[in-house]
């Protein structure tokens, strides 16, 4: 037939294995590229959260007390797990403050000594008072102060991920 064009049982079997080919591979690879790189595109863990530090009871009246806690991070494929500290104090039955025991001046990590009831940072001999104000040395500012709540008798802090 003039005009019309016949594609021969061969060039049609070719085509037929091609677009089966293309098919099966989109069904395997396209899931397999998502797989790989769907851990790329997560946001990861949340940078802020509240976080238990145990029983409000179970903190003295009066004393600084170390909690320290733990907060994963998951960054593409990379998980981390990072330590942190705070100290409780509180004030009367009914009112807590949590500190950060961070230093702010380059974040080296405060100690509470009950002696000189100071919290003492050990690279540059920093003071802050029980209420984290600076009392000498170079920091710029007083320790940082955590947000709080109690349920069911649980302290918990506000904690943002730096
Ligand atoms: S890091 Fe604490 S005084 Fe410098």
């Amino acid at each position: 037939m003039a005009g019309s064009k016949h594609i021969s049982r061969r060039d049609f079997i070719t085509m037929v294995t091609a677009g089966v080919g293309a098919v099966i591979t989109a069904a395997v690879g396209l899931p397999a590229i998502a797989y790989l790189i769907e851990p790329a595109l997560q946001s990861g863990s949340s940078k802020d959260a509240w976080v238990p530090l145990g029983k409000l009871d179970s903190f003295e009246v009066g004393k600084p007390a170390l909690a320290t806690f733990t907060r994963s991070k998951v960054n593409g494929w990379e998980k981390s797990v990072n330590s942190y500290g705070a100290f409780v104090l509180r004030k009367s039955e009914t009112e807590v403050v949590v500190l950060s025991n961070v230093c702010t001046h380059l974040s080296c990590r405060v100690n509470w000594e009950s002696d000189k009831k100071q919290y003492v940072c050990p690279c540059h001999d920093a003071h802050f008072n029980i209420d984290g104000k600076v009392v000498s040395g170079p920091p710029p500012r007083p320790l940082d102060v955590y947000q709080t709540k109690v349920d069911n008798g649980i302290l918990s802090i506000h904690f943002v991920e730096g």
